[in-house]
């Protein structure tokens, strides 16, 4: 058994270990694991069938520890169903994960003992403070008043819901929401957490506040596995992506490997005039890329690979006197990744394609 794993064990058995918050946690975690000692999270081979739909169809990838693992894809793919056998919530059809060095099946206590599980649906009680639900969860946990006080000051703290503490969760904001649901997830002290599209439904600004936070608990340790739907936010948290669809996985690598498979960014451009359609094509076919035209829209659409790029483009457009109303980058989203992977879009773009008309 890897060192870390026989470490924790110890460190289960000699107390509940919901003595402190995540950074002592994290603390310990990394201080016990050896270095190059196994991978904090393992999905080998994972099957999970629901009568004949075949939802996870043999993911396996490791997450090491201290690092975040972006799992990205559509609506349907599997996202959930990975993460609820991870997490011990619903059994492997075949196949096997653990968590810690701990598996799933054999060890489904030790498992739930390291980790801490933010799902799609908020958890806290809407009718409660955010203090009072962290100390009814803290109460559960077996957590002592007197450290309950002190770990609850500082997980609102760290979360911005100190001004807030004492309002009911009724009254939060959506993103309020995610972060009390994410505070309360850390008391148990988790070394590895997995979070279940943590922004979906929050606004941009929202989303770039719990970004904040997540890059917080990462750097003191945590081990961090997260779902979602955005390109972008795997971008901006993720060291390593795994992209799943219909069950499988069909793309990994770093942010920027994916980037690069999804192709370059592209200049997306609207002439004022229809007539002004095929002599701006003529311009930006002087990119040497292929060149788009959507008739109706007088919308063009050329390789571009950044600011230069577009400067240069612009600089033709203004010489040519061709009227323009709309000029921008657009970076590959996740539909691109999806359409230069599979050759089909994401399954909310294409009724005929869905698991539930091929089940
Ligand atoms: N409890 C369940 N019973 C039957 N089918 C399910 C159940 N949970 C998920 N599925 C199916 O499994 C597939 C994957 O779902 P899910 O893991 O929720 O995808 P995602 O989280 O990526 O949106 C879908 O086809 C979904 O309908
Ligand atoms: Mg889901």
């Amino acid at each position: 058994m890897p060192a870390s794993a026989t470490d924790h064990s110890d460190l289960g058995a000699a107390a509940p270990k919901n003595d402190g918050h995540m950074s002592d946690s994290a603390a310990r975690f990394g201080g016990m694991s050896a270095p190059g000692s196994a991978p904090a999270i393992e999905a080998i081979d994972l099957v999970k069938k629901f009568d004949d739909n075949t939802a996870v169809d043999g993911v396996s990838f490791t997450v090491p520890q201290g690092s975040v693992l972006g799992l990205l894809g559509p609506n349907g793919a599997g996202k959930t169903t990975t993460v609820r056998m991870m997490t011990t919530l619903t059994p492997p059809t075949s196949g096997t994960a653990r968590v810690a060095g701990y598996d799933v099946r054999e060890n489904p206590d030790m498992v739930r003992r390291s980790m801490g599980l933010t799902g799609q649906a908020a958890t806290v009680d809407e009718l409660l403070t955010g203090r009072e639900n962290i100390a009814m969860i803290g109460g559960l946990y077996g957590i002592s008043r007197k450290q309950l006080k002190k770990i609850s000051g500082e997980l609102l703290e760290q979360f911005s819901l100190s001004d807030a503490a004492d309002r009911t969760v009724k009254s939060y904001s959506g993103g309020m929401r995610r972060r009390i649901d994410l505070a309360v997830s850390l008391l148990a002290a988790p070394p590895v957490l997995f979070l279940d599209e943590p922004t979906t439904g929050l606004d941009p600004r929202s989303r770039s506040e719990l970004w904040d936070v997540l890059r917080g608990l990462v750097k003191q340790g945590t081990t961090l596995l997260l779902t979602t739907q955005y390109l972008e936010e795997a971008d901006q948290l993720a060291d390593n992506i795994v992209v799943i669809d219909k069950g499988t996985i069909i793309a990994e690598g770093s942010p920027l490997q994916l980037k690069e498979q999804a192709g370059k960014a592209s200049l997306v451009l609207t002439v004022s005039h229809a007539d002004d359609i095929a002599p701006a094509e003529a311009l930006l076919r002087k990119t040497g890329g292929e060149v788009f035209v959507d008739l109706g829209a007088r919308r063009l659409t050329a390789p571009a690979d950044g600011l230069a790029d577009m400067n240069r483009i612009i600089g033709w457009f203004t010489e040519s006197g061709i009227e323009v109303d709309d000029i921008g980058l657009s970076r590959p989203s996740l539909d691109d990744v999806f359409l230069s992977l599979t050759g089909h879009r994401t399954e909310d773009d294409s009724p005929t394609d869905t698991l539930e008309t091929s089940a």
